[in-house]
C-alpha cells in the first residue's frame, strides 16, 4: 500500500507580520516545516509534496522535498487539488494531508491517523485527528454521528450550538486516494470565506454512506497550529522541553531544562552536565563527562571528554579532552584547542591552533596563531594580527614563555623554548631558545628556567 503525504503551506501567514514565510520561522534551530517533515518521515512516509506560495518556493530547496506552487490561495481544498494534479494517481493509494504550521505533531499521530483507515469491517474513506480543547477556539468543530464524524464546521459558518462543541478538527487527515480525488473535484466555495474547504469532503463521504473515522488526540499541545509569534513561543517552549527530555534520557544531566536551549541532532555524551542559561546549537558534539555552563553558548562546536566550559562562548571550533575554558572566554572561527589546554578569564581565541598543554589564563587575544605544546601565554598578550589591511599569522613554538602584556606584531615566528619579558613588543622573529624584552623587544642575557 502506497502512503503519500501532502503538506499545505501556501497560506499567507499574515498574523506573523513578517517578511519570512510562516513555516520558515524557527523553533529550536529548525524551521517549523522541518519538524512536520521529520515526523512524517519518522512515520514511514517518504513521498511528500509541499504546497507552497512563491516566497516559500524560493527557499524550499533547503528541505529536500518535492513542492508545487499554489498561485492563488483559494482554500485548503483547492491546495490539495493543486497537489493531487501534480501527483500521478496510485491504485489503492492513501494520502495523508497535514498543515505545515504544526511542528509539535508526532510520528505516532501520523501513524494513528493512517492506521484508522484500515480499522473495522467497513473501510473508512477518511480519518482525521480530533482534539478536545478549551473554548473559545478558532478551530473547526467536529460534529459527530455516533462513533463517526458527520461534518466539520468552520467557526465562521457555525451556529451558536455548534460553537459549544469542544472537539476540534486538528487538521491532520488520511484518505483513500481515489475517494479523495472524487471528493475534491466536487468541492464548492459557498461558505463565509468563499474558500474551497478540504473539510467539506467529510459531508460528501457521509452523503455517499461512507464512513469518516475520528482519531482523538488527548494532548492539544501536540496539535497546536502556529499563527502568530505568541503561539510560536509556546511551541518553542514545548519543543525545547521535549528535546531536553530526550537528551536527559540518553544520559545527559540537565540542571534546569527551563533555561537550557537545545536543538535536534546534537550529540552529547553520557554523564555530561549542562548548567543553566546555556544554548547549544548547530550540530554541536560534546563527549562524555564534560561540564558545560552556566551562561554559555556553543554553536557548531566539537568538544571532547572531561572538558569544562563555563560562562563562555564557543563557535565553530574544536576543543580537546580535559581542556578547560572560561569563565568569560570566547573561542571562535575554526579554532582548535588540543588536550589539557587551559583558557581562562577574558581570553579570545580566533582561528588559532593551541597544542596540548598550552595555557592562556587571563586577558589575551590570540588570532591567526599557531601555538606549540606546553607554552604559557601571559596575561595581556596580544597577537597584533591586523595591520590595517591584512590579517597576519603568528607562530609560537613549544615550551615558550610569553611574558605578561607582550604584543606580537604579526607576521612573526617565535621559536621553541623562547621567552619574552613582561611588556615586550615583538617586532622581529625570535629564534629558538632566545630571550627578548623591551619595546621593541631585544635579546637579553638573563637566564630563565626551562619550562
Ligand atoms: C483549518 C481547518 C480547520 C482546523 C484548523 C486547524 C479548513 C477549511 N479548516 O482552518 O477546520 O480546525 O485548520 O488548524 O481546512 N493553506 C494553503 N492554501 C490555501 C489555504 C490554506 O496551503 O489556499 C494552508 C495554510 O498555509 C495552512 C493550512 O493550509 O498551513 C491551514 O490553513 P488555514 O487558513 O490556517 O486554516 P484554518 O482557518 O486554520
Ligand atoms: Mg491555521
Amino acid at each position: 500500500m502506497t502512503v503519500r503525504a501532502v503538506v499545505l503551506a501556501a497560506g499567507k501567514g499574515t498574523r506573523m507580520k513578517s517578511e519570512t514565510p510562516k513555516v520558515l520561522h524557527e523553533l529550536c534551530g529548525r524551521p517549523m516545516l522541518w519538524f512536520t517533515l521529520r515526523s512524517l518521515r519518522a512515520a514511514g512516509i517518504t513521498d511528500i509534496i509541499v504546497v507552497t506560495n512563491d516566497e516559500l518556493e524560493a527557499r524550499i530547496g533547503e528541505f529536500d522535498v518535492r513542492s508545487i506552487v499554489q498561485r492563488e490561495q483559494l482554500g485548503t481544498g483547492h491546495a490539495v487539488k493543486v497537489a493531487l494534479e501534480a501527483m500521478p494517481a496510485v491504485d489503492g493509494g492513501r494520502i495523508v494531508v497535514a498543515y505545515g504550521d504544526m511542528p509539535l505533531i508526532t510520528d505516532e499521530i501520523f501513524r494513528g491517523v493512517i492506521g484508522a483507515l484500515s480499522d473495522g469491517d467497513q473501510t473508512p474513506s477518511m480519518s482525521l485527528v480530533t482534539v478536545k480543547m478549551p473554548l473559545p477556539s478558532n478551530f473547526g468543530r467536529v460534529v459527530r454521528r455516533g462513533r463517526d464524524v458527520s461534518r466539520i464546521v468552520e467557526v465562521r459558518d457555525a451556529s451558536p450550538k455548534e460553537l459549544e462543541i469542544d472537539e476540534m478538527n486538528a487538521g491532520i487527515y488520511a484518505f483513500d486516494e481515489a475517494e479523495l480525488r472524487n471528493a475534491i473535484a466536487l468541492l464548492r466555495n459557498d461558505n463565509a470565506q468563499k474558500e474551497y474547504y478540504l473539510t467539506d469532503t467529510v459531508e460528501h463521504f457521509v452523503g455517499q454512506n461512507r464512513r469518516v473515522r475520528p482519531v482523538l488526540c488527548t494532548d492539544h499541545l501536540h496539535t497546536l497550529g502556529i499563527n502568530d509569534r505568541v503561539e510560536l513561543a509556546r511551541a518553542r517552549k514545548e519543543m525545547n522541553q521535549r528535546l531536553c527530555a530526550q537528551y536527559m534520557r540518553d544520559g545527559v544531566t540537565i540542571i534546569d531544562p527551563d533555561t537550557t536551549y537545545l536543538e535536534p541532532e546534537l550529540a552529547i555524551g553520557r554523564d555530561t552536565v549542562i548548567y543553566p542559561n546555556t544554548t547549544i546549537s548547530r550540530l554541536t558534539e560534546i563527549g562524555s563527562y564534560s561540564v558545560i555552563g552556566p551562561n554559555s553558548r556553543l554553536s557548531g562546536a566539537t568538544v571532547g571528554k572531561h572538558v569544562t566550559i563555563r560562562e563562555s562562548v564557543v563557535t565553530d571550533s574544536e576543543i580537546g579532552d580535559r581542556t578547560t575554558v572560561g569563565p568569560f572566554a570566547h573561542i571562535r572561527g575554526n579554532t582548535v584547542l588540543g588536550e589539557d589546554v587551559r583558557i581562562g578569564n577574558f581570553v579570545e581565541v580566533k582561528q588559532s591552533m593551541l597544542a596540548d598543554g598550552t595555557k592562556a589564563g587571563h586577558l589575551a587575544y590570540l588570532g591567526d596563531a599557531n601555538v606549540g605544546e606546553n607554552t604559557n601565554i601571559g596575561a595581556g598578550t596580544i597577537t597584533c594580527n591586523y595591520d590595517g589591511k591584512n590579517k597576519n599569522p603568528t607562530t609560537i613554538g613549544k615550551n615558550v614563555f610569553i611574558g605578561s602584556n607582550t604584543s606580537i606584531i604579526a607576521p612573526r615566528t617565535i621559536g621553541d623554548n623562547a621567552l619574552t619579558g613582561a611588556g615586550s613588543v615583538v617586532t622581529k622573529d625570535i629564534a629558538p631558545g632566545e630571550r627578548v624584552a623591551g619595546n621593541p623587544a631585544k635579546p637579553i642575557q638573563k637566564r630563565v628556567p626551562q619550562a
